[in-house]
């Protein structure tokens, strides 16, 4: 490539206002709500870094698909066009559409899990965690040793700890129903998983007798860390590594909110044909009937478009560049981010910024909240607020083992100079980092608290 910048790879055919705050406003907008970021109104964030997740632009082909939705009930041509879509990347038989991909996990885990089992995983998402232990099981994290050093520079972070799975199904495997492995590993930072990696997890199920399934939200992202990285794939395309990662497995669930780049959307596919039809009474119980699955035809028109783009090698090479530049602001203004960044977002360590502030009084809130009232950026704590837990009586409070801020980037939907800003939004943050104090919570619900829990800084705040 003669020349150094990585530019967007499309031109803007449709553009959405961005609404301005004042510091004042955005003080009261967080007072009003609980000083937890998801209370806020979109218009009094500025750049929204919340999530990657049905946040993305969708391209002109997406919405020249749209128009060829079918809404027939069953059997829609917009089904057809995504079961086959879908068919060819995962190589799975059954193809079942959902609204989103934890109804997918909710489907699945209901029909494999009972309480007392076990579902290793490298990490769960937090929906997963919540899906897998709502039907009594074990949500267990076997990330590799490497995964759970935060600043180790290590090309594929994500990956099991492959001693740890063969321990668990040598000594428990009687009470594990299937293994799963994300890709990427979003609450280890975004880190992909080598398919050298998910090879050993696959002939470790077939030792075991288990059966394999990839959370694959993030599959085209894993895949191009795949070709960049890992030995003997520089020449393949990220689809024919995506391809091959799937058919490791026996099964998957995606939220097709991610690398479906659509802005709803989730898909459980899989071989087994009895477990396929008990799922598909589950979704026709819960979500539609199994042409639709809680999604319009439109929507799956849209999503069928987005899979074949998703892996385009140029639209992956700006992904990942502009996580990395991201990253690079940060390091710039000394704050640490989990190493190396991951491909759909950047995750600064309040930890390591905020040391004054004891993980009890949630560092990375804090941080999240401070970078909102200074620019109107929202990012999302990954720490004790979402995976911490209230203490039994008189027990300390659980707390989690890293505290980080996600500053996931929506897919196609900001330029290089939002990115910019978000830098300089970082840098006058980190230039007070002491003057930062800690939260405490005022009022939580027993799941998933991080959603709608209401907190307040501490006296001194
Ligand atoms: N698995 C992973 C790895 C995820 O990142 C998510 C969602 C899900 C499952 C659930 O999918 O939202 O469509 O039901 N992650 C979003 C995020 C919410 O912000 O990381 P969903």
């Amino acid at each position: 490539m003669p020349h150094h910048a990585i530019i967007e790879p499309f031109r803007i055919k449709s553009v959405e206002p961005l609404t301005f705050t004042t510091p004042d406003e955005r003080r009261t907008a967080l007072e009003r709500a609980g000083y937890n970021l998801f209370g806020l109104h979109a218009d009094e964030v500025l750049i929204d870094l919340l999530t990657d997740s049905g946040t993305g632009a969708m391209s002109s082909e997406q919405w020249a698909a749209i128009m060829r939705g079918d809404e027939s009930y069953a059997g829609a041509r917009s089904f057809e066009r995504f079961e086959s879509t879908v068919r060819e990347l995962t190589g799975f038989a059954h193809v079942i559409p959902t609204h989103q991909g934890r109804a997918a996990e909710r489907i699945l885990f209901a029909q494999t899990c009972a309480p007392g089992t076990i579902v290793p995983n490298n990490t769960h998402f937090d929906t997963t965690r919540a899906n897998v232990e709502f039907q009594g099981a074990e949500a267990r994290d076997l990330v590799c040793a490497e995964g759970r050093d935060l600043q180790l520079d290590a090309p594929f972070k994500g990956n099991i700890d492959l001693e740890a799975l063969e321990a668990t199904l040598r000594d428990q495997g009687d009470r594990v129903p299937l293994v799963m492995v994300t890709i990427t590993n979003n609450s280890g930072g975004g880190q992909p998983v080598s398919l050298a990696n998910l090879r050993a997890v696959r002939e470790l199920c077939d030792r075991y007798g288990k059966p394999l399934f990839l959370d694959a939200c993030r599959f085209a992202e894993n895949a191009w860390f795949v070709k960049m990285r890992e030995d003997g794939h520089a020449e393949r395309t990220p689809r024919e590594i995506a391809e091959e990662a799937f058919r490791l497995a026996d099964g998957c669930t995606i939220s097709l909110k991610k690398d479906g780049l659509g802005n709803i959307g989730g898909v459980l596919a899989l071989n087994d044909t009895e477990l396929a039809s008990r799922c598909r009474d589950d979704l026709i119980l819960t979500e539609g009937f199994p042409t639709y699955g809680g999604l319009a035809g439109r929507d799956l028109d849209a999503l069928a478009v987005g899979l074949l783009e998703v892996t385009e090698p140029d639209y992956l090479r700006y992904r990942v560049r502009t996580a990395e530049y991201l990253a690079e602001k940060a390091w710039a203004a000394g704050v640490p981010t989990v190493r190396p960044p991951g491909g759909h977002a950047v995750y600064l360590d309040a930890g390591a910024l905020l040391p004054h502030i004891p993980p009890a009084e949630f560092p990375a809130q804090a941080l999240a909240c401070e970078l909102y009232l200074e620019g109107g950026v929202r990012g999302v704590e990954i720490g004790t607020l979402m995976f911490g837990r209230p203490g039994d009586a008189g027990e300390p409070d659980e707390v989690a083992p890293n505290e980080l801020v996600r500053l996931a980037l929506p897919r196609r939907t900001y330029t290089q100079s939002h990115v910019d800003y978000v830098g300089e939004v970082i840098t006058a943050v980190a230039a007070r980092a002491d003057a930062l104090r800690g939260y405490r919570i005022v009022e939580q619900p027993r799941w998933l608290r991080h959603f709608t829990a209401r907190l307040e800084p501490v006296a001194g705040g």
